[in-house]
């Protein structure tokens, strides 16, 4: 087999894995669930959420791909032969596909408020999201410009795609936030946000608050659909995967708090509530930029041009990393050229995608056990491929490989130190901790 790119080290690493992490789960989710959920109460169940659930999973995940060195399906076949295991591998290859094709819709909106905040007409009206995306051809051109940038990038390759966009973004991305939380922080009246964000409410720690808490801590770290082994296939043997992993997690927490202090303290001071979903993001802060900036169209321009220009970089970011799973698969296993499977790939994205896009609009009487097709795509790769592929993976590096294999990957074949140290108590979250944690977010879901 012809030579494997790799990631040039372990911050290439880290920068393109929390490329993925980072993204639009921790711009409009995080804000509003913290506080829906009992501000810093919630923080700290998340936080826990993240290094005793997610965090065991991405290990799993980063084990297999390094030890498997191929793509999913690859990669599964060769850690266990002769068993039905590889089927996880083509599970982990449908599921990114489903979840990038409505990914890539609202990537597009970003692109779209973008072009409208550097114009000079964003937020001049409240409405107008709405009417957006119920609309037909403005919603379609951005998610069809999103795609073809997703596969621009994806065609670089892994060194000069996805690892030189990643460093590119990812330092540039936490300016852009910090100057929106300094923004944020400044405007008369925020405190409310503050307020919502950090006051302890253990009250409102319900069953459901922390089936949430796992269930975000799961979709921010992009765990369960391949992503993260896909990435860690492309890591070097001497790369750390204790250091990859804390790091990724590090940084995209740390972002999601940011993204807390960026939007709420807006929504306060602007004296509106704080709503769930996308409205949150592509409605309510247009409106603020713009009765901030009043009479200042370039103070508007400006702030709402940064915040966009953040959200579509985040986007972009995470995107690359679910487009890469299919793309490795079909170079790897079906010996197609990267263009070829890029194209296929992505026309099959945009396809799907329109619908997701549609379903907005003139397609929106048409249900999917009473979903729309967006909601429904949405609802069947979070609340359940997702922790299904997340809890096959935690199984399997906890009870089907030997454990001295997991040792030996997760330490570098014992050389370092702290890996060897540590790893007794990952191997019990692995075991049991990580499982019960999903199980939790299934029974929540049917429940
Ligand atoms: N982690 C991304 C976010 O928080 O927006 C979403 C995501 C990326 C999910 C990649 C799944 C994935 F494979």
């Amino acid at each position: 087999m012809k030579n494997r790119e790799q990631f040039s080290g372990n911050l290439s690493v880290i920068m393109a894995m929390a490329g993925s992490a980072i993204g639009l789960g921790n711009i409009w989710r995080f804000p509003y669930i913290v506080g829906e959920y009992g501000g810093a109460a919630f923080i700290i169940v998340y936080f826990a959420a993240c290094l005793f659930i997610a965090l065991p999973i991405f290990y799993a995940e980063t084990i297999i791909g390094r030890r498997g060195g191929l793509d999913t399906y690859g990669s599964m076949k060769r850690l266990a032969p002769g068993t039905h295991w590889y089927k996880l591998g083509l599970l982990t290859i449908i599921s990114p596909m489903l979840i990038l094709s409505y990914y890539s819709v609202v990537g597009g909106w970003s692109i779209h408020y973008l072009f409208k905040s550097v114009s000079g007409t964003v937020g001049q009206e409240t409405g107008q999201f709405s009417e957006f995306i119920s609309s037909v051809e403005a919603p379609i051109l951005a998610h069809t410009v999103f795609v073809i940038l997703v596969a621009a990038i994806i065609l670089g390759g892994v060194k000069k795609g996805i690892e030189k966009f990643s460093k590119i973004t990812m330092p540039i991305l936490f300016f852009l936030i910090l100057v929106i939380v300094v923004y944020s922080l400044t405007l008369p009246g925020a405190g409310g946000g503050v307020d919502y964000l950090v006051r302890p409410d253990f009250s409102k720690l319900t069953g459901g608050a922390i089936a949430s808490a796992v269930g975000q801590a799961f979709f921010s770290l992009s765990l369960g659909v391949g992503t993260v082994l896909t990435y860690a296939s492309y890591m070097r043997k001497q790369d750390n995967i204790l250091v990859s992993g804390l790091g990724t997690a590090g940084f995209d927490f740390l972002f999601a708090l940011l993204a807390g202090f960026a939007v709420m303290p807006a929504v306060f001071a602007a004296g509106l509530s704080p709503s769930s979903g996308p409205g949150l993001v592509f409605e309510t802060l247009p409106y603020i930029f713009g009765k901030m900036g009043a009479g200042s169209v370039w103070l508007t321009a400006c702030v709402a041009g940064v915040f966009f220009l953040a959200v579509l970089m985040a986007a972009l970011s995470s995107a690359i990393s679910i487009l890469e799973v299919g793309v490795a698969y079909l170079v790897e296993e079906k010996g197609l050229g990267r263009s070829r499977a890029t194209l296929y790939l992505s026309l099959f994205a945009w396809a799907v995608g329109l619908l997701c896009s549609l379903s907005f609009g003139p397609l929106a009487d048409f249900k999917i056990l009473g979903s729309s097709i967006f909601e429904f795509l949405d609802k069947l790769c979070s609340n359940w491929m997702m922790p299904l592929g997340g809890l096959l993976f935690t199984l399997f590096v906890g009870w089907k490989m030997p454990s001295a294999d997991v040792l030996d990957e997760f330490s570098n074949g014992g050389s370092k130190p702290w890996n060897v140290k540590i790893y007794p108590f990952v191997r019990v979250l692995l075991r049991y901790v990580a499982p019960i944690g999903i199980i939790f977010i299934f029974l929540n879901s049917v429940l």
